[in-house]
């Protein structure tokens, strides 16, 4: 017997539920993880609370994210005691996810566990951090250099924000975070090494097409006005790699940005992305954020705790990373 967090839907809404489940109530795939750790996203916190339209099948244990130890396995690449990370592929969303003490799932999705992240920091890096990896990647595919001027984070103090900015600064770049954060949260995203940090009212309200240039780069989590203003504030063939809508999904922009200054707008889906890019991901998490940063931003929660953490995610009471020990 084991726990797992069990989502259902009853009459459109969403029931979440801790019960026991047996091996047989796993679903088909050729390897069984032990899971020790998940950890909480955005998107977790919409699946958990039944606030966004995350779950594509019912009824589904959720959790994007799982860290954990092979138990058993039908793929020749995989032998029992091997420790894995798995991000997306659909985890909590069509397949049975992290919020378990046990997964089974296809070899194909596994990644060893870079020797130099521990399991816990491996999920406080969860999809937020790899996000985060991917977003900088796209940057530095771009050309984008640290001596080409400031780069722009919004939605800082978030999970992939926060870890933006440490990469970003342990990479050398020159960081402003944009955030509604109080002065506390403010020195908090100094201390992961924001140069500057400016309120998120500045970029959230309507804008001009065009405005003066401020940014050679940025990584977006808002979406909506947000995204529409680092556009227009990008100077001369600047890029944003856009990720997250927690502004909003809309984009009311102009093209006067693309075709006025050649700014590049790189999208961002984490989901589904080759093994080789998520291990280059991992080893610019692992070479360029001090973990005595990521554990900084990141606090723990238990498997019973996790209804409860997803509604403060969701309103705001919680910042950084919440790491889910799914054994308590
Ligand atoms: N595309 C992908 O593959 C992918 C992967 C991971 C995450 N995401 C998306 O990226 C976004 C961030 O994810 P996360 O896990 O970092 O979430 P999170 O920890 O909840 O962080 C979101 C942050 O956004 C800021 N924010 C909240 N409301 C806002 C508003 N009305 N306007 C502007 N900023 C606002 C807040 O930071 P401040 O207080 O600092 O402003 C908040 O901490 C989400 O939309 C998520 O769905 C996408």
């Amino acid at each position: 017997m084991f726990k797992a967090l069990h989502l259902t839907q009853r009459d459109g809404k969403t029931e979440a539920l801790l019960r026991d489940f047996d091996d047989a109530d796993l679903p088909p795939g050729d390897v069984t993880v032990r899971v020790a750790y998940s950890s909480l996203n955005y998107k977790d916190a919409l699946a958990v609370t039944g606030r966004g339209p995350v779950i594509r099948r019912w009824p589904l244990v959720p959790g994007i994210d799982l860290v954990g130890t092979v138990e058993r396995s039908d793929d020749a690449r995989w032998k029992a005691g091997d420790a894995v990370v798995v991000n997306g592929w659909g985890l909590g969303e069509t397949e049975w996810g992290g919020f378990a003490q046990k997964a089974r799932l296809s070899g194909d999705w596994l990644l060893a566990l870079p020797p130099q992240i521990a399991p816990w920091d491996a999920a406080a890096f969860g999809t937020a951090g790899y996000t985060a990896a991917l977003c900088v990647m796209a940057l530095q595919r771009h050309g984008l250099a640290p001596s080409d001027g400031p780069v722009l984070v919004t939605g800082a103090s978030g999970g992939v924000g926060s870890i933006a900015v440490s990469l970003l600064a342990g990479l050398g770049y020159t960081v402003t975070a944009s955030s509604g954060a109080n002065a506390a949260q403010a020195e908090t995203l100094r201390s992961l090494g924001a140069a500057e940090v400016i309120d998120r009212a500045e970029l959230g309200a309507p804008g001009k097409p065009l405005q003066r240039e401020r940014w050679a780069g940025a990584i977006d989590t808002a979406g909506s006005h947000t995204l529409a203003n680092v556009c227009a504030t990008l100077r001369w063939n600047g890029a944003v790699a856009a990720c997250g809508l927690a502004q909003g999904s809309d984009f009311p922009a102009t093209v006067m940005p693309f075709i006025l200054r050649g700014v590049t707008l790189y999208g961002i889906n984490c989901v589904f992305v080759p093994n080789d890019t998520r291990r280059r991901a991992y080893e610019l998490l692992g070479q360029y954020v001090p973990l005595d940063r990521l554990r900084a931003i990141s606090t723990e929660v238990g498997l019973t705790e996790v209804v409860a953490a997803s509604h403060d995610l969701l309103d705001g009471r919680r910042k950084g990373r919440a790491v889910v020990a799914v054994d308590r």
